[in-house]
């Protein structure tokens, strides 16, 4: 059966851009594959430092993992920082990937620019490291992700074909795999960035808990452009094209196709809005109702978490055995 790793970070609100680019992706393959499925709390602490934050969002986030119809009878979903071995193979990864690599990474780049005079932890820069630790402990071989990180699979790969040449074949090697619509949801008020938690202005970022009618009104809002004609065109045409990705992220219908259906923006936006809404209400009822049982989602994480450590145990033994350390 096909192994499959994805991740999350809990921080932040999650939005539709991490739902139509990755979690819808989770939900979809759970009954024919083996999925496991993290809320990476310790890659949040690259840029979290209040106490107490991380374990609320946490916790919230698996109810929102819960709520899209994860189904804890077939899918792993468990905590990061509740299975040891993530930061004990991770550190393995530090010392085969290099910093030349980790150079390269455009989300570093990204980040540590926008947090320039601020504090820049190395975490944030052997950030990857970490990831492919996350990737390799479960033997996966997709890793359904945005587009945004794709560059993180590419160098988990590198790094996975690196350890095996150097000690031997030992970890699976991993492959991205990426939505055909909704891969890359833009930000609705900036549609050259990608729609983020730590996007500078709220108007341009939908969350998954925002109100119905607060849904509607940001794609009201949403920036198009000057000219009046709907066409697919990601470079000429951003905001109407991040659009059009978006209704054919939640209809199935190609954005060409349904570029030929609207000779006008404003019924272009209310109908992506409107179905934007009718995929996040049922949701967000969900969420609600598993939020007010928080006793059951800590015990849901337990068993994800025994479930998950199991196989991660016997991953991070191989590594270590492969390598040669000294048994104890
Ligand atoms: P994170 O927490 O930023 O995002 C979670 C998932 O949402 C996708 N995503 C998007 N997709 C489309 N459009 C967007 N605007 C958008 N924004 C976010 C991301 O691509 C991601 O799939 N490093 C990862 C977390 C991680 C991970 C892993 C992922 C840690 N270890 C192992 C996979 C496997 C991250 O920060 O994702």
């Amino acid at each position: 059966m096909t192994r499959v790793l994805s991740c999350i970070q809990p921080t932040g609100d999650v939005h539709l851009g991490n739902y139509l680019g990755a979690l819808r992706n989770w939900v979809a393959g759970q009954h024919e594959k083996d999925v496991f499925h993290g809320i990476v709390d310790l890659h949040a602490l690259t840029i979290t430092d209040a106490p107490g934050v991380v374990g609320e969002t946490t916790v919230d986030l698996a109810a929102w993992l819960f709520a899209i119809g994860l189904d804890p009878q077939v899918a792993t979903v468990f905590v990061q920082s509740h299975v040891a071995e993530h930061s004990q193979l991770a550190w393995i990864m530090e010392c085969t990937v290099s910093y030349g690599e980790l150079s390269r990474m455009t989300q570093f780049k990204d980040k540590s620019a926008k947090r320039e005079g601020d504090f820049i932890s190395a975490g944030l820069f052997t950030y990857p490291a970490l990831m492919a630790a996350d990737i390799l402990l479960y033997d996966a071989q997709e890793v359904p992700v945005g587009d945004d990180q794709r560059q993180h699979v590419e160098i988990t790969r590198d790094v996975a074909i690196r350890f095996n040449s150097r000690f031997g074949d030992t970890f699976v090697i991993p492959k991205a795999v990426m939505p055909a619509a909704g891969a890359r949801v833009m930000d609705l008020q900036d549609p050259t960035s990608k729609m983020s938690k730590s996007a500078e202005s709220d108007a341009g970022l939908v969350r998954m808990s925002d109100d119905p009618k607060v849904v509607a009104k940001k794609f009201k809002r949403a920036v198009t452009d000057s000219e009046s004609e709907v066409r697919y065109d990601r470079a000429a045409k951003p905001g109407v094209s991040n659009l059009l990705d978006i209704l054919s992220a939640c209809t199935g219908e190609s954005p060409e196709t349904l570029a030929t259906r609207y000779t006008q923006y404003g019924p272009l936006k209310t109908d992506t809005g409107d179905a934007v809404v009718a995929l996040l209400e049922p949701i967000q009822r969900r969420h609600r109702e598993l939020l007010d049982d928080r006793g059951e989602l800590t015990r849901l994480l337990r068993v994800g978490a025994e479930r998950a450590g199991t196989v991660a145990a016997a991953t991070l033994q191989r590594a270590y055995d492969a390598i040669g350390l000294l048994p104890r």
